[in-house]
């Protein structure tokens, strides 16, 4: 039988990521051009990041199909992101895959981007076992869902307010430490005492599995405001890195772990960037360990957005068989996606 071999488009947000998978196993190529034009800025510009996507696109296709070593009329399907992230990226990326299926004459499909981020641990650890809980945490969402195949979805929880990552860009700001703020202060955070500062575990004793992130970030300004006047020494800023992490990881940990131990699971899967995070690393890992719990973390560029994740979903989907319209249409938020059910499907 001949191989199937699709490409896989990624635009939700401020990542340009190009893709060829085949068979659904075999990364063929993998490129991603993490758009630094927003570091200006402190934040995605939605106008530029959908702009970029528009420049970055045809020269990407070409680079991956190219070092996977095959021609456009080998491939077998197109998969891209549909939802949710910005609307004018995600409009970038479905009108451009559209398109070249249809000069290819293969069929395209839309994919969830959440649903990618919750199934990208396949790509490196192969199958899960059922059920698994999934954590993952970005910029845009912290989710915790329980998987009990591909589409197969129980959504325990959500966070309240902020995302994971969106609190760790915004304290990271605070403490001078650019954009996006995860990666150096989780670095900074090892130099600093976890213990330095008592910052809140929001809804610790509540029961459930939602998150929520933005009194913490709240505390840490307070205690930054009582400390004076920018600029902080090097020790302090250490100290309220590692307690704001440990606070994070605490709010993550105990969250992901009582799902684990409630439902039962048979393996725990990430996804997302802030699952590069050292502190939630080791966390679970030491947690994981004394369960005898299969924790399945993927390396840092299957982590973040990529398009190996959504080629991934995207291989599944097509072997069902031809999608509606519906499956491309454009949507900002996991909400209107219906994917999040919070009762069995
Ligand atoms: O999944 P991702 O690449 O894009 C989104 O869909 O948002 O996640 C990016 C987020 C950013 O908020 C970034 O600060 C955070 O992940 N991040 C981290 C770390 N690496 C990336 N947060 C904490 N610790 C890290 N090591
Ligand atoms: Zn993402």
């Amino acid at each position: 039988m001949s191989a199937h071999r699709v490409l896989g488009i990624e635009t939700s947000c401020d990542d340009t990521s190009v893709a060829v998978l085949e068979d659904g196993r075999k990364l063929r190529s993998h490129l991603i051009a993490a758009q630094d034009l927003h570091r200006l800025y402190g934040g995605v510009v939605p106008e530029l990041a959908a702009r970029a996507h528009l420049e970055l696109l045809p020269a990407m296709v070409r680079r991956a199909l190219e070092e996977a070593g095959i021609a456009p009329h080998q491939l077998t399907g197109v998969a891209v992101t549909r939802a949710p992230g910005l609307v004018g990226s995600l409009v970038v990326g479905v009108a451009f895959a559209r398109a070249y299926a249809y000069a290819l004459g293969i069929p395209v499909v839309g994919v969830n981007h959440i649903e990618a981020h919750l199934h990208s641990a396949t790509l490196e650890h192969g199958e899960s076992r059922w059920p698994a809980i999934a954590l993952v945490v970005s910029g845009g969402h912290s989710e915790l869902v329980e998987v009990s195949g591909f589409g197969r979805y129980l959504w325990l929880g959500s966070t309240l307010d902020d995302a994971a990552g969106e609190a760790y860009d915004k304290v990271a700001k605070r403490l001078g430490l650019g954009f996006p703020g995860g990666p150096p202060l989780d670095a900074l955070a090892a130099h600093g005492n976890p213990a330095a500062f008592d910052f809140p575990r929001p809804l610790r004793e509540r029961p459930g599995y939602d998150f929520s992130f933005s009194g913490l970030k709240t505390a840490v300004a307070t205690v930054l405001e009582s400390c004076g006047p920018p600029p902080y020494s090097e020790p302090l800023l250490a100290d309220v890195a590692a307690s704001f992490q440990a606070a994070v990881v605490d709010s993550l940990a105990t969250r992901t772990l009582r799902a684990v131990d409630d439902r039962g699971a048979r393996a725990l899967n990430l996804g997302g960037g802030v699952a590069c995070n050292r502190g939630l690393r080791e966390r679970l890992e030491a947690e994981c360990r004394a369960r005898d719990l299969p924790l399945r973390i993927p390396s840092p560029r299957l982590c973040a957005d990529n398009a190996a994740m959504v080629a991934l979903v995207g291989s599944w989907l097509l072997e069902r068989g031809p999608q509606d319209e519906a499956g491309l249409e454009v949507v900002a938020s996991l909400e209107e996606t219906g994917l999040a059910l919070t009762s069995p499907a």
